[in-house]
């Protein structure tokens, strides 16, 4: 049963007094782990006196990045002692993970939003935290502030890792205890920082030890608000808790160094930081031996990757993913993918290692944009269309049995009959395995955004249409090609639409269902088992498994 906190729950002091507080916040250490672990026990002890374990809900939005964060969201929360809970209706702490890479991202979040006003305003024992790319954008955040003043806590991409120091000042705020954010963000270039609030802060203060409570509240109801502009460090070994027990994303780098005209993401992310080697080995090698059967290393352009080791050497993606399948070996650990490749950089060196490497899928996800060498340009993707159809055909003569896939924008400023015809005569070449295909969204800042030559809607909708259509058409025949083989499946869970269905990936990261009893049903999960493709229904096949009665 969700909901275990009673109101009076927020009224709990931290052990101890109001100085006690103080005292945790003055004696909290100033380096990084140290700091947040320091506060995660403070959590912990504050959450055990709860009536009952508390249970938290953590919604991502976007992409791998995201999904890898609220991973580590959710190991602080559980480290907390908060149980999960699927249903944000019910959770006594929901946080929205955000993404703002194209418009219907921001109006996604607010809708959901929308739905969770009744709850928590009938609950205000409950959190709702709001973290993530869109709240790199003051804009938004303002939006937040003055909109949904029932959100409680809101932090961004560069401090993801101080979610337990962010949420102990919720809880100290709670309590109308002197609130010390002023401190909270010193050293740092803030974007957006609560302790702005310098009139709410007087007040907080004023009323602090008075029986002022119903004031009090309504002052404490107002968000932690804490988002840095950028960050050069990277915090490591904070706890995070797999989604899925049998595949894990695994940062290699953060940020972007590209802008590409149409993208945010440099903005939001900040610029490229890579992990040292030696950190993400020892995270492959720990995931091995914790049953781990998939990594995906993660990055939004990892082909720049450069990691130096603590000695010294400096590593490149293609060293780190021969290093990588060498140790999946030792460790157990079956398919290695990643994600993303920029066309621009990915070199010969990278597909020998791809090709040599044991356990690294022979999937490539190589976005294209746009098939037109002026819009390439414009979008300032750097490679033009000969470069691109090069590195495709360099890639299958490398690798014959590559599955490629891709992203295309449809729409991008400036994009006339002619140019979009020739994207589709791109597909047509390469016959992606899978594409991802995008409206245009402008995003404010970035600058295709200025440009005066948008695309009328209509035209972009019929363009994507047409897309699509032949995206399709070519998918269903790669898919007919393969039919009848038998190709290895990673099991990952019971179908969503037949209980006597099980689905999992190809290599190729192909969808297969295969019917199978519920009671075996555990044990494939998070296996890999031989499946003969016996029919495609489009995007997807259904098969049968070898051997298995
Ligand atoms: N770093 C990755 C992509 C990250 S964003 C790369 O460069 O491939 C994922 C995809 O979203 C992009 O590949 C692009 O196709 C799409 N995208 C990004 N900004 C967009 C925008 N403003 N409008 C529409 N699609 C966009
Ligand atoms: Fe955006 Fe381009 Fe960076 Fe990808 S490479 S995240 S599309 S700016
Ligand atoms: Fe979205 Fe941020 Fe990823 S904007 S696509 S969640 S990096």
């Amino acid at each position: 049963m969700a909901n275990n906190l009673k109101t009076d729950d927020r009224n709990l002091l931290f052990p101890g007094s109001n100085n006690t507080i103080n005292g945790i916040l003055e004696n909290a250490p100033k380096d990084e782990p140290a700091r947040q672990h320091y506060f995660l026990d403070a959590l912990k002890e504050y959450v055990s006196g709860f009536s009952s374990a508390p249970c938290a809900c953590v919604v991502t939005f976007g992409c791998q990045m995201n999904a890898r964060d609220s991973e580590k969201l959710e190991g602080i929360l559980r480290t907390a002692g908060y149980r999960n809970c699927a249903d944000e209706q019910e959770a006594d702490l929901v946080i929205f993970n955000t993404c703002t890479v194209r418009e219907n991202a921001n109006e996604h979040l607010y809708g959901r939003l929308g739905h969770l006003k009744s709850a928590m305003t009938k609950h205000p024992e409950r959190v709702l935290a709001v973290c993530g790319c869109m709240m790199q954008e003051s804009d938004e955040v303002e939006k937040l502030r003055r909109k949904y003043p029932y959100v409680d806590l809101i932090f961004g991409t560069h401090n993801l890792f101080a979610f337990p120091e962010l949420l102990f000042h919720v809880f100290c705020k709670r309590q109308g205890v002197v609130d010390r954010l002023a401190g909270l963000d010193a050293q740092r270039e803030v974007l957006v920082d609560s302790s702005q609030d310098a009139e709410r802060m007087d007040k907080l203060l004023r009323y602090a030890g008075t029986d002022n409570s119903k004031d009090i509240r309504k002052l404490c109801r107002k968000p932690v608000i804490s988002v840095w502009k950028d960050s050069s460090e990277i915090v490591e070994d904070l706890p995070s808790e797999r989604k899925y027990p049998f595949k894990q994303g695994i940062n290699i780098m953060f940020g972007c160094n590209n802008f590409c005209s149409y993208c945010i993401v440099p903005y939001v992310r900040g610029r490229e930081k890579s992990r040292q080697p030696g950190e993400i080995l020892e995270e492959i090698r720990r995931a091995g031996s914790e049953g781990v059967r998939e990594i995906m290393l993660l990055g939004q352009n990892v082909n720049s990757y450069r990691g130096i080791s603590t000695d010294g050497e400096k590593y490149s993606f293609p060293m780190l993913l021969e290093q990588a399948d060498r140790l999946a070996e030792e460790c157990g650990i079956s398919r290695i993918r990643f994600m993303t490749s920029h066309p621009k950089d990915l070199s010969d060196e990278l597909m020998e290692v791809m090709a040599s490497a044991k356990h690294v899928c022979r999937q490539f996800h190589l976005p294209l944009q746009s098939g037109s060498s002026r819009i390439l340009k414009r979008m300032n993707r750097v490679y033009d269309r000969e470069r691109y159809l090069e590195r495709a055909a360099r890639l299958r003569e490398t690798m014959p049995d590559i599955s490629i896939s891709t992203d295309i924008i449809v729409g991008f400023p400036g994009e006339t009959e002619e140019d979009f015809l020739e994207t589709l005569d791109v597909v047509r070449q390469v016959r992606f395995d899978a594409a991802y295909t995008f409206i245009y969204s402008k995003r404010e800042g970035t600058p295709a955004a200025a440009y005066a030559d948008q695309v009328p809607a209509d035209v972009v909708k019929e363009r994507f249409d047409r897309l699509l259509q032949l995206q399709n058409t070519i998918v269903s025949d790669n898919l007919r090609r393969r039919l009848g083989i038998s190709a290895p499946v990673l099991f990952e869970e019971v179908s969503e639409y037949d209980p006597h269905m099980v689905t999992g990936k190809l290599e190729s990261g192909i969808t297969v269902h295969v019917q199978a009893d519920p009671l075996r049903q555990p044990s494939l999960i998070g296996q890999i088992a031989d499946v003969r493709l016996t029919e495609c229904h489009g995007f997807y096949y259904t098969g049968e498994l070898n051997g298995y009665i």
